[in-house]
């Protein structure tokens, strides 16, 4: 056959790809991790959730913000009527990135070069799901969408419209809200997010 016949085929849909994505070597992050956690939900959903990277839950789990963050996550859609089970929901970065400190292991920022070589992965589930628009949680997942740094907090509730004509919808990574340690600024910073979601629900 001719080389063109002997190269795998591209993945037709979600489930295809993430088979795929288990074996990624593309960045060294696959390494320490336990595996590719990917994305998850329907492909016909209007709205994509882009996370930063999976933390140790969700390493061990498989699934996307299953830990603490996405307990905030959860709670903060549910509040503003937004059914989990009807979006779908990714990170910019499939691998977990951590330094070990004792027994445990600790959330590491993943590098420019990381983010631009999983955004293979995330160019390919926008590809396949389509969304009307795409949410950026944080900088990581607003740097992988945009293709550059973008200040959150001063661009957090815009949507922006890249080139392609996807919408990008920017704001806080929930992880955010669980560092606060005031009480009252906890409280108004959920509200602010509440705020967002309920800006996401009516665009998606
Ligand atoms: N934080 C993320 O950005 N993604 C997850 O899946 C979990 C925590
Ligand atoms: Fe591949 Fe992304 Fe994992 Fe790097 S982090 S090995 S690019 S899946």
């Amino acid at each position: 056959p001719e080389p063109a016949d002997v190269v795998a085929p591209e993945a037709e849909d979600i489930p295809e790809l993430r088979e795929e994505a288990k074996g990624c070597r593309r960045c060294p992050l696959w390494r320490d991790a336990t595996q590719t956690v990917f994305g998850e939900g329907p492909e016909n959903a209007d709205v994509i959730f882009v996370g930063e990277q999976p933390g140790d839950q969700e390493d061990l789990a498989g699934k996307p913000f299953v830990g603490p963050a996405g307990k905030v996550f959860d709670s903060i859609l549910d509040d503003a009527e937004i059914d989990r089970r009807k979006v779908y929901v990714t990170n910019a970065v499939k691998h977990f990135k951590f330094e070990p400190r004792g027994k445990r292991r600790i959330h590491s920022k993943p590098n420019a070069g990381e983010i631009q070589a999983c955004r293979w992965w995330l160019d390919k589930e926008l590809d396949l799901v389509k969304p009307n628009l795409v949410v950026a949680l944080g900088a990581t997942a607003a740097q992988s969408l945009l293709g550059k740094a973008v200040p959150i907090t001063k661009m957090r509730g815009d949507v922006i419209e890249r080139e392609d004509g996807l919408r990008v919808f920017v704001t806080i990574h929930p992880s955010f809200i669980l560092r606060i340690r005031d009480r009252e600024d906890k409280e108004a910073e959920k509200e602010r997010f509440l705020q967002d979601m309920r800006k996401v629900k009516q665009l998606m």
